[in-house]
């Protein structure tokens, strides 16, 4: 048998440990939040909302106005230890946090609308938008055939730890959404739009053009009406066609094509991921651009824009150019009929969601979105876009092109074409309400 003493000793030698596992940890997790991707500075607004008002704003006025994420700035430990010695500069500082906290108010938050927010992808999407701190208001917005009411999805997630208010709406299968959202979509900042038939094995997804611009061609109409300032991220396929259709009739109601935007993330994410795999390295600090649109070869990522992809032998490149066009189809295929890619789907929809929201919210980010475009001979077009408090702010020019992309670059372009115009044919014929 083990002694009092033994057990004692192997008692404290374990809560020292404890002791020093919790040390070790607590300082990484805040310098990891204090770091933002890419090395981008934080804002005040995200210091507060890390450290909370007061704290924050006593950390950002430490920092100085350029609270960049290295010790220069944030100071650490040896900052801390001169604040405390320094009682008037603490004094000072405190009064000038709570006048600058009086001035700036509560953090402005953005109402969102996920319109099949019951579907595949509609329920992760709404998961993780209701997670995104610039969210203040999420409507889960579906129809009475979805496989589960919105209300319930709406509930289910109005339960998480998160400011989000989170609601639910329905309409019957025969109602228009422009006879009964005037609740759900007003005021909204930020629609997306995974509604929509998926494909099935064997279909391309210009096979769903006539049904999904249908269900598209209503949820549009209804925001043209409600929202019309809002930005309308458009997931639901084919979206090299359903974009110039729906942006040709916000054009012809005098709205901002602009705001219709073509979600084409997930070429970007897969291209990431499949770089990271072949290179060894980080897919989280892989950026592969991916232009021209969204479906088979009109998908080009450009590998030679990134560091990692750039590394990749030339010969490899066709191949893994493949890959990433394929892997909608192979998705497809792997669900055997029971939908296309609805997780990973979520999670790049949220990636360009929150992203659009950060523009709004006076902080610019840029990412890869199918938009009304002049930067090559087609309107519509696929590149490194900036979104800013207005929404698509800047269509960013293609950049250098290796050899093997500016050849791509032509299939891109004349198989495109002709998708567009199925799109521009659409918008002549119908109009919104
Ligand atoms: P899903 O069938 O699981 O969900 C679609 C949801 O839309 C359903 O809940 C359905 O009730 C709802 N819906 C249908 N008509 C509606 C209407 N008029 N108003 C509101 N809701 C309506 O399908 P999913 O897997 O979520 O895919 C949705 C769409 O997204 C498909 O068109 C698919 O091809 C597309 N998609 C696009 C990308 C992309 O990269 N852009 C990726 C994956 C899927
Ligand atoms: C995808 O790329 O996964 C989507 O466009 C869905 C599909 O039909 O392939």
């Amino acid at each position: 048998m083990r002694s009092h003493f033994a057990h004692t000793f192997a008692l404290t030698v374990a809560t020292k440990h404890l002791a020093l596992a919790i040390q070790v940890m607590a300082p990484r997790t805040k310098v990891e939040k204090r770091w933002a991707e890419g090395g981008e500075k934080y804002t005040k607004d995200e210091f507060i909302e890390y450290y909370g008002q007061k704290k924050g704003q006593k950390k950002w006025d430490a920092a100085g106005e350029a609270a960049a994420p290295a010790k220069k700035a944030y100071g650490g430990k040896k900052a801390e230890k001169e604040t405390k010695a320094e009682p008037k500069a603490k004094a000072k500082a405190k009064a000038k946090a709570k006048a600058k906290a009086k001035e700036s108010g509560p953090r402005k938050t953005f109402k969102v609308c996920v319109c099949g927010g019951a579907g595949g992808i509609g329920q992760p999407l709404s998961l993780l938008m209701a997670q995104d701190p610039n969210v203040g208001e999420l409507c889960v917005f579906d129809l009475n055939i979805a496989a589960v009411p919105p209300a319930g999805v709406a509930a289910d997630l109005s339960h998480i730890e998160k400011k989000a208010a989170v609601k639910g709406y329905v309409i019957d299968v025969n109602d228009k959404a422009i006879d009964k959202l005037e609740e759900c979509l007003t005021g909204c900042n930020l629609v997306l739009v995974p509604a929509g038939l998926p494909r099935k094995p064997g279909q391309t997804r210009d096979d769903l053009f006539k049904v999904n611009a249908g269900i598209a061609k209503g949820i549009v109409d209804a925001c043209a009406k409600f929202c019309p300032e809002a930005i309308l991220g458009l997931i639901v396929n084919p979206v090299n066609s359903i974009v110039p259709a729906m942006a040709e009739l916000y054009k012809k109601k005098g709205l901002n094509p602009a705001n219709i935007v073509g979600v084409t993330t997930l070429d970007c994410v897969r291209a990431n991921k499949f770089v990271g795999e072949v290179t060894g390295k980080n897919p989280n600090f892989i950026r592969v651009p991916c232009i021209g649109g969204h479906a088979g070869v009109t998908i080009l990522p450009l590998f030679s824009q990134d560091k990692a992809g750039a590394s990749i032998d030339a010969e490899k490149i066709p191949d893994l150019d493949k890959k990433v066009q394929d892997a909608g189809t192979v998705v497809v295929e792997a669900k055997g009929g029971k939908g296309s890619a609805t997780l990973s789907m979520a999670y790049a929809g949220a990636r360009l969601g929150s992203s659009v929201l950060a523009g709004l919210a006076g902080r610019r980010r840029v990412e890869c979105a199918y938009v009304a475009s002049d930067i090559t001979d087609l309107p519509y077009f696929t590149s490194k876009v900036v979104f800013g408090e207005k929404g698509v702010t800047k269509v960013l020019p293609l950049g250098d092109l290796s050899e093997h992309e500016s050849k791509r670059l032509e299939e891109v372009k004349e198989q495109l074409k002709g998708e567009i115009e199925t799109g521009l044919a659409y918008a002549k014929e119908n109009d919104l309400s």
